[in-house]
């Protein structure tokens, strides 16, 4: 499970409140996991997570463009490559080559734990100059 603090807070509060729900739908899937929800329903968790994923990187894009963001195509290829790991979980998962586990889980919490603390958090020391 993850839970949100100040710590993790870009000083914009759209963007924490996308932060908040990425959280949010990391710790469904997650708790579907622990109470070993039906394929179907572990399909529809991680198709949440992916999506919302894929609204929070373009919603962020458009911000970091709209302040001129310096290091904006390093952060892109970043969230790039998230989508396409967590894509190919999901596609291994659907033609059963891989059993969602807690170490799958796991990676994208801390993948996006790290991201948000080291990435997002550069674009909103920029935005404060
Ligand atoms: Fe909030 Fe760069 O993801």
């Amino acid at each position: 499970m993850i839970k949100w603090n100040d710590n993790f807070s870009v000083n914009n509060q759209t963007i924490d409140n996308e932060h908040q729900s990425l959280f949010k739908a990391l710790n469904d899937f997650y708790e579907g996991l622990r109470n070993k929800a039906s394929n179907e329903n572990m399909s529809r968790l991680i198709e949440n997570l992916i999506n919302y994923t894929k609204t929070h990187f373009t919603n962020e894009e458009d911000f970091m463009r709209s302040i001129n963001y310096p290091k904006i195509e390093d952060h892109i290829k970043e969230h790039r490559e998230f989508i396409a790991k967590t894509e190919d979980f999901y596609t291994k998962f659907k033609s059963g080559k891989l059993l969602v586990s807690f170490e799958v889980t796991n990676f994208i919490k801390d993948w996006i734990t790290n991201h948000i603390m080291t990435e997002d958090k550069q674009y909103a020391a920029f935005a404060e100059k």
